[in-house]
């Protein structure tokens, strides 16, 4: 059965890569959690997709060039007139640690090195990964092969997975890497025979769903279909169209601590 990843948390009923996002994301019945990183002017690590601020906050200019603090002063506009702020990874990680210990959740982590080459981004979020103690819930992924190589080799024992829009390519990648999964475009599964090739598992994307505040209801993909191309995994913007809501398990209870959390400080906490 193909798995379902939240693609930046519920990124059509909240706003991508927030804590709210998250917090939908761990409603439902869902393999993982695909988020994007960058890092400060102060060498912070925050969650957000774009180098640039300009596309999901009021504000203007590279990530790179903000201060934690200054990062943290803009807006993202929320459901029902309230604001977010762009959260830290360690914020996160604060989020979905019980979610992860009590059901397994999984945390995809892009690093978004490709256009801005951060230097010593990879160090940075495998110690703040260790120091959470959620090293074996993590993927770290990139479209920058070298980042990915680096992840393996300063931690063998961490899941990598190699991003690039052809599955091709990511099978031509997975060797020099050393990645243990391929992380491709939903729409260039070009490669027939595959298991022939590798065993790796392969966990399809797609970046043209709707987007917050988008709240039409897009089709379904045909998970059946997807499998017969050696799809294992799907990374979605809306898992809640594949999976049910979590009730009356342990596991529920940790995601209402959650919640209750998230309510108490995240809405217009800046
Ligand atoms: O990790 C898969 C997918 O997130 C890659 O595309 O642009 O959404 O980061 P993008
Ligand atoms: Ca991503």
């Amino acid at each position: 059965m193909v798995q379902i990843w939240a693609h930046r948390g519920c990124s059509t009923r909240c706003p991508e890569n927030t804590l709210s996002a998250f917090r939908e994301a761990c409603r439902y019945e869902i393999a993982g959690i695909e988020l994007d990183i960058q890092l400060t002017a102060d060498g912070e690590l925050v969650v957000i997709h774009d180098e640039r601020v300009d596309r999901t906050t009021d504000g203007h200019g590279m990530v790179k060039d903000f201060t934690l603090k200054q990062l943290q002063a803009l807006h993202i506009a929320a459901p029902q007139g309230m604001t977010e702020r762009i959260p830290t990874m360690a914020e996160v990680f604060d989020l979905l640690a019980p979610v992860c210990y009590d059901r397994g959740l999984l945390i995809n982590i892009e690093l978004k090195n490709s256009k801005v080459p951060y230097e010593g981004m990879e160090e940075k979020i495998l110690t703040l990964t260790g120091q959470k103690g959620l090293s074996d819930y993590v993927v770290y992924s990139s479209f920058n092969p070298d980042s990915v190589r680096k992840i393996k080799e300063l931690n063998p024992t961490v899941q990598t997975g190699i991003l690039a829009d052809k599955l091709s390519d990511c099978c031509a990648l997975e060797a020099a890497t050393r990645a243990d999964a391929l992380h491709c475009d939903v729409d260039c599964l070009d490669v027939e025979n595959l298991r022939g090739k590798t065993q790796a598992p392969v966990r399809a994307w797609n970046v043209s769903e709707p987007f917050y505040p988008c709240m039409l209801c897009g089709a379904p993909y045909d998970l059946t279909k997807l499998e017969a191309h050696f799809v294992t995994d799907m990374i979605v913007n809306q898992p809640e169209l594949y999976c049910p809501v979590y009730r009356d398990s342990v596991c529920s209870q940790s995601a209402k601590k959650v919640h209750e959390r998230i309510n108490g400080y995240l809405l217009n906490d800046v």
